[in-house]
């Protein structure tokens, strides 16, 4: 090793020394650790989400390989690497939700999209008798192998197929489980009422089987502000073509493509799963008072402006730009309206819609067979 190569690496171990896992946080200092010393980065990584060395070498190379020009780069390594941590979390919360101690354990669990795989080392963990993934993407596939490769699943059969889930010839291949997970897909698929169709023909037939279905909500504030994929403002409230269209003129980051196809509220999946018989609850439930009105209202405020500014930066043409507007008075029209008439009636309807439609960032949505 000459000495310059070793001064860069000895620098860049001080640098993520002093900064600490902050230094993973910011794309400049995160892209300029890695040019000096790769591996020192990788393993910074390692240590700070307690990952498998060829997994996160792996993916971290590939990573800058497709990402360097991409300012959200640092946020695709916390999401992609962050999922174990974050897939522990969501079990546990979910499990405080039932009556039953650990609804996972004895049980044969699914995952829809299981991305790098790592909710099913979180089921394993906590005692499923199976743990299933099915990925439709190649390369996410290839890193779930590589993820739970060597993984000793003390008596939890692990499995991870590379399909897709609109397949029927390949569900019908499935054996039935008594746990689902189908988290932030249904968005992305061209027909979810045939993925709403799989999902429940999946499901187990005993009474303590359920589907988890989260997916960002299109009417919360907070997505209507930022996209939850692109950050882009008012996109989640556009029609597939038209949302098509404003992304590419928002100059993408690194070209990729757009990869939504349809945005429906907790009451849209409500009905799909009930169309097959299956009955479905919210993760949460809340009342709404007066002031939490007051407070959303404040929170959705900056919306146009925010919008007007974006459009301006990015050179919206004015006809493509008022298209996106109108999209976003209506929202906006309809939200005053609702919250208006709970306000003149205090129906415990509205109450119960307003919650479920403009409050929860994710639709989270527990379905069953049976009424809990
Ligand atoms: C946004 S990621 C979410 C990953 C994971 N479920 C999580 O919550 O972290 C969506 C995942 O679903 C996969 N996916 C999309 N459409 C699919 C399909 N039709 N069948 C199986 N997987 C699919 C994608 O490749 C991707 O890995």
């Amino acid at each position: 090793m000459g000495l310059h190569t070793a001064l860069t690496r000895l620098r860049s171990q001080v640098l993520l020394w002093l900064k600490g896992p902050s230094a993973l946080k910011n794309p400049v200092v995160f892209l300029a650790l890695y040019d000096a010393d790769p591996e020192g980065l990788i393993e910074a990584v390692m240590r700070l989400y307690g990952s498998n060395r060829d997994y996160t070498s792996h993916y971290v190379h590939q990573l800058v390989r497709h990402h360097r020009a991409n300012p959200l780069i640092t946020l695709y390594l916390e999401s992609e690497m962050g999922g174990l941590g974050r897939a522990r979390q969501f079990l546990d919360a979910l499990a405080g939700s039932f009556d039953r101690p650990n609804p996972f354990r004895g049980k044969r669990c699914l995952d829809v999209g299981a991305n790098a795989g790592q909710t099913l080392l979180a089921f394993c963990e906590r005692g499923a008798r199976a743990a299933v993934g099915v990925e439709i993407d190649q390369a996410r596939y290839e890193t779930a192998r590589m993820n739970l490769d060597g993984v000793r699943g003390e008596g939890c059969q692990l499995e991870v197929y590379n399909n897709d889930i609109l397949n029927g010839g390949f569900i019908r291949t499935l054996s039935t489980f008594d746990v689902i997970f189908c988290l932030d897909v249904i968005e992305h698929v061209q027909n979810p009422r045939l993925l709403v169709h799989h999902l429940s023909s999946l499901l187990a037939k005993e009474p303590e089987g359920f589907i988890y279905l989260k997916v960002g909500n299109p009417f919360c504030y907070k997505n209507v502000l930022a996209e939850p994929h692109y950050q882009i403002p008012g996109l989640v409230l556009l029609p597939h073509e038209l949302a098509k269209v404003y992304y590419e003129a928002s100059c993408p980051h690194d070209g990729l493509n757009y990869s939504v196809e349809a945005w429906h509220s907790f009451f849209g999946y409500e009905g799909m799963f009930r169309d097959e018989g299956l009955q479905c609850r919210p993760l949460y439930d809340c009342h709404i008072y007066q002031k939490d009105l007051d407070r959303y209202l404040r929170l959705v405020e900056p919306i146009l402006v925010k919008l007007s500014a974006f459009c301006e930066s990015k050179q919206i043409a004015p006809g493509l730009r008022h298209e996106v507007e109108a999209h976003v008075r209506g929202y906006l029209a309809e939200l005053v309206a609702v919250f208006d008439r709970y306000r003149a009636t205090g129906d415990p309807a509205l109450d119960r819609l307003i919650w479920l439609k403009y409050f929860p960032v994710d639709s989270e949505l527990i379905v069953s067979r049976h009424s809990e």
